[in-house]
């Protein structure tokens, strides 16, 4: 990994945005208080051997408490924008109808502190933590949730729109799809096949009605919604492999960002996905669309896939980086800033794409406290590379407008529990005492130049 870096803050261009980003869920604690509503993480973190270690979220980070010391150290720093996501369950505690007040005048609060210090506050409007009680009634399976979620965008753009004109409205729609609905691995855990057509169609309408909600009620605002995406190599030049691969971009890379544009589901590397149909009614195609002013890509790892006859419906397997010898994170993803750049590449070569922001981006690593140090020279390597390749499509004429990184500090990595360290902060989480690490330390000192 290089230690020297050739570029500065300068290279990106006075506009260029920088912050960090967090999710409601993984750093609020307080779920029970002020009158929340259960969302479906409460109750999966419930269920034995769903996290690891036995974790859940009750407390995280405090940040529902400690929210003006963590914002001040966002600004101390050198961060200049902090995105942040609303507890659905929160603002609506049974998913739509009353409106909790306590939960608005919490992101009030939030949200004056940003400013106050001269942060750009970004929200997102749904990071995973969907209310419990609409779950009860199908969750993004039942096609009602298009009506609760413009609703609850409706709600939040009045209520925070005259602040914040950066929104986001969904994170990772595929993670939603797969891991929720389909692998069980994530919140509300249901596993079944049947389910994914469904849920992606669910999802797909809601980014674009999110975006028009906000449109319709935010003056000035910039919209985005954010994608997780991650290169794919074929294991092989093999037909079965390469054409495994489209199928892995397809799914990975393109099934979230092509119906946006107007393009429709990516059923030609999938066929699978022409099923999708069924679920859709009249006008739903157009109603799919939306002219986003940038895309949030979430990139932390590009993968290598193989056809496989072992796994039905995709017919592929991933090649685990372990087996690849390269370098890997602690969570075992590779780490390739190369991937970054033909990401970035890829997406920027959508005709209806407007600008790119890199929304997440950052790796965990097995951190170690010394008295008030914390040394992590894997994650400062990891930053300086991604930024490396960032920089050069930049320089490239790739639209890239801003990096937001993962994350500020330490925090509930859903099924990961705490065991996952992200943060450009350490916590420890029975004091909450903050840390500072060297990753921190060497972007506060980028960021100053
Ligand atoms: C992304 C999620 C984010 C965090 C990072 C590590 O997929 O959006 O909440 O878990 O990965």
């Amino acid at each position: 990994m290089t230690t020297d870096i050739h570029f500065n803050k300068q290279d990106f261009g006075a506009d260029f945005s920088w912050g960090v980003a967090t999710a409601a869920y993984q750093i609020e604690g307080a779920v029970d208080v002020d009158g929340r509503g259960p969302c479906v993480w409460d109750k999966f973190a419930m269920i034995k051997g769903k996290i690891k270690n036995g974790d859940d979220a009750r407390t995280a980070c405090d940040f529902y408490n400690r929210f003006e010391s963590d914002i001040e150290l966002v600004h101390a720093l050198g961060f200049k924008e902090f995105r942040f996501s609303i507890s659905w369950s929160r603002i609506l505690p049974k998913g739509y109808g009353e409106v909790n007040e306590a939960g608005i005048l919490f992101y009030n609060k939030l949200i004056d502190k940003c400013l106050s210090l001269d942060i750009v506050p970004w929200i997102t409007l749904y990071h995973w933590d969907l209310p419990q009680a609409l779950e009860d009634l199908g969750g993004w399976k039942n096609r009602k949730i298009l009506e609760w979620f413009e609703s609850y965008a409706t709600i939040c753009a009045n209520a925070f729109g005259d602040r914040v004109k950066k929104w986001i409205v969904l994170n990772e729609p595929m993670a939603v799809a797969g891991l929720g609905y389909t692998t069980g691995l994530h919140a509300p855990g249901r596993k079944s096949i049947s389910n994914f057509l469904p849920v992606v169609h669910h999802l797909a309408m809601c980014q674009a009605i999110g975006g028009e909600v906000i449109r319709r009620n935010v003056a000035d605002a910039y919209i985005g919604t954010a994608i997780s995406c991650s290169y794919v190599h074929p294991a092989s030049a093999s037909f079965r492999d390469v054409r495994a691969a489209k199928r892995a971009d397809a799914l990975m890379n393109r099934l979230f960002i092509e119906p946006a544009l107007g393009m429709g589901y990516p059923a030609d590397a999938f066929r699978f996905l022409g099923n999708i149909k069924r679920y859709m009614q009249p006008g739903d195609a157009e109603r799919l669309k939306f002219d986003f002013d940038f895309i949030g890509i979430q990139n932390y790892f590009s993968v290598v896939v193989k056809h496989s006859y072992f796994a039905p419906v995709v017919w592929l397997k991933e090649v685990p980086a372990k087996l690849r010898n390269v370098p890997v994170t602690a969570m075992g993803w590779e780490v390739s800033s190369d991937g970054m750049y033909h990401i970035l590449k890829q997406f920027d070569a959508y005709d209806g794409i407007r600008e790119i922001i890199v929304s997440e981006n950052g790796a965990a690593f097995h951190d170690q406290v010394e008295g008030e140090n914390v040394h992590d020279p894997e994650r400062k390597s990891f930053y300086q590379e991604y930024l490396a390749a960032i920089l050069k499509a930049k320089n490239e004429g790739v639209k890239v407008k801003g990096y937001l990184a993962w994350t500020m500090m330490d925090n509930f990595e859903w099924a990961e529990g705490y065991a996952a360290r992200f943060g450009l902060v350490h916590v420890d989480f029975k004091t909450q005492k903050r840390t500072v690490k060297d990753s921190g330390k060497w972007f506060a000192s980028f960021l100053k130049m």
